[in-house]
């Protein structure tokens, strides 16, 4: 009987201690860039760096490179994040440069890349 007890209490000791050390984790986790996602990771087009922080806080950058636009699609999509995400807007200047770089770097997609449902007769 007494064994079963000292074994629950092991076990919610157990429990404390891992959430504790969750807890831990999480407020390590509060740097905006994931640790292993630098700008030195995506093309190297002019303004990358300001590109990338501009987005980082949010979100990683993988998230904005894995998508392909017109510079105007762009445009839209940064005043969809000041609209809806809550993102400052970027003066004037650096609108134009994080554009720049996200237009040069990640323009639009050809059909063939872009994945999607393929027609498996016509291969
Ligand atoms: C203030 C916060 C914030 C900032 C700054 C921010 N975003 Fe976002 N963004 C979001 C949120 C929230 C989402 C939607 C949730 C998610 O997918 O993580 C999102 C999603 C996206 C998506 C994904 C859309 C999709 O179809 O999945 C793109 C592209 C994007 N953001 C581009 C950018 C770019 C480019 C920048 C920097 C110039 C930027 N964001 C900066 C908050 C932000």
């Amino acid at each position: 009987m007494s064994s079963l007890l000292r074994r629950a209490g092991l076990m919610l000791g157990a429990a404390v201690l891992l959430s504790a050390s969750l807890a831990l984790a999480q407020t390590q986790a509060q740097p905006p860039a994931p640790a292993e996602e630098t700008p030195e990771m995506f093309p190297d087009a002019p303004h990358r760096e300001e590109a990338f922080y501009a987005c980082i806080a949010c979100h990683n950058f993988k998230l904005v490179a894995a998508q392909g636009m017109s510079r105007e699609k762009w445009g839209e999509t940064l005043a969809w994040m000041v609209s809806k995400h809550n993102m400052q807007p970027l003066a004037e200047e650096d609108r134009k440069k994080v554009l720049d770089y996200l237009e040069a770097s990640f323009p639009p997609k050809a059909p063939s890349q872009q994945g999607g449902w393929k027609n498996p007769f016509l291969n």
